[in-house]
């Protein structure tokens, strides 16, 4: 019997429930401040020859840092003079580890990664606007439920704070994770997600694959894609489904599991990626009206509704301002809009009216749902 089946098997004898994955108003449930927060690196983890962790605690006691699991940081890097926003997801769980750490992997002719492995050490500061992202579980300690992660490379590190929280908060559920990397050297978090397994045995499979396995690996051989994760997972079927990792590997993933009929609200995915400046912007200046406070604010030509909207004094939250988290989303009740593309808006945030904030330009006259 396949590894994956034959842990189900063992775990359930009634037919698991379907369960709420996120509020949707968690996003805005928090009023964020903006003023950025001091963080200071505790320690430095070399986690693979390309991937450190970055232990941090905070810099300001009156202010301590909350975070729910599969949320992240927007740092804020000073460079030559220029400050980078770049996101940075959670890896540990909160409650799980004193300390909360991100993980960054170093990317070839990447300006943010090389600098923070280049430069930052134990003892330096950071600055991170506040936790955000809403690539999270609501948990219940009363569920009984399987979720399946599906982790590419960094892709791994929103997913093991995921599945910490979900095994330490929710005592009847279980979790799979599998994990493709390239090369056995480049496993992220081996040591740990083995030690995982063994404190929640039998509640956690861990399954690895590798691009180029060495000789005797018993785990899956080869890119973990669409096919690979269905042959892994065979006819189990979980409630919910988290994947994180490069683009095309997502794809993959979401195309195999819809077409074996998996529901795709049921699968969750976070982009690391963020969205290219529209090419063709609106060139006439455009009135933006928020409907909750009744505030009219002009967006000049180039200006997003985000510029706009924070230029004429309205606190509107953000945290990338590239389409990468999310923060930024409102709902828009009329006008058009160009967008930067592709951003993380899911087709169904899009179907129901979102935008993001950062990446829309308003193409005449807009109006905004909420603020
Ligand atoms: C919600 C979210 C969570 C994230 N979490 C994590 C995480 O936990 N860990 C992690 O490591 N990363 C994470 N990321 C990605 C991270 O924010 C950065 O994008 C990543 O570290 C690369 O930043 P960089 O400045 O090093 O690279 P950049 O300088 O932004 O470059 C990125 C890539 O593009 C290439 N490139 C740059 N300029 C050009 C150009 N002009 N033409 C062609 N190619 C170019 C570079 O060579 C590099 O490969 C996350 C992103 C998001 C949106
Ligand atoms: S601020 Fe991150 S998507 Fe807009």
């Amino acid at each position: 019997m396949p590894a994956v089946a034959a842990f189900v098997r063992g775990w359930f004898s009634e037919p698991a429930a379907t369960f709420e994955l996120r509020s949707p108003s968690a996003r805005w449930g928090t009023q964020r401040s903006h003023a950025p927060r001091r963080l200071r690196v505790a320690k430095v983890i070399h986690e693979t020859p390309t991937v450190r962790s970055y232990v941090l605690e905070t810099a300001d006691e009156a202010n301590p840092l909350h975070f729910r699991a599969g949320q992240h940081l927007t740092l804020l890097v000073k460079i030559d003079g220029t400050t980078h926003r770049r996101c940075y997801s959670f890896s540990t769980a909160p409650g799980a580890d004193a300390r909360p750490s991100i993980t960054v992997r170093r990317m070839p002719g990447g300006l943010v990664s090389r600098h923070l492995h280049e430069t930052v050490n134990a003892g330096d500061m950071l600055l991170a606007t506040d936790p955000a992202g809403e690539f999270t579980l609501a948990t219940d300690p009363a569920a009984s439920r399987l979720v399946a992660f599906v982790a590419g490379g960094v892709g791994v590190t929103p997913l093991v704070s995921l599945v910490e929280c979900l095994l330490r908060q929710e005592p009847a559920s279980r979790a799979i994770l599998l994990c493709g990397n390239r090369s056995e050297d480049e496993i992220i978090f081996r040591g740990r997600i083995a030690e995982l397994e063994a404190s929640y045995a039998p509640r956690l499979l861990v399954q690895h694959a590798l691009h180029t396995p060495p000789t005797g690996w018993t785990g899956i051989s080869g890119a973990l894609d669409g096919r690979r994760v269905l042959d892994a997972l065979g006819e189990v079927r979980a409630d919910a489904y988290f994947v994180c990792g490069p683009e095309p590997m997502m794809q993959s993933v979401r195309e195999a599991l819809v077409g074996a009929g998996i529901a795709p609200d049921s699968i969750r995915s976070e982009r690391f990626a963020y969205a290219n400046v529209a090419k063709a912007l609106p060139t006439l200046a455009a009135e933006i009206t928020f409907a909750a406070s009744g505030k009219r604010v002009t967006a000049q030509p180039g200006q997003t509704i985000l510029q706009a909207g924070i230029d004429a004094g309205l606190e509107l939250p953000h945290s990338c301002t590239m389409g990468g988290c999310g923060a930024c989303r409102v709902r828009k009740s009329s006008g058009d809009v160009v967008a930067s593309e592709p951003n993380c808006l899911t087709d169904r945030e899009r179907e129901d009216g979102y935008i993001l904030a950062c990446c829309s330009y308003a193409d005449g006259d807009v109006t905004i749902e909420n603020h």
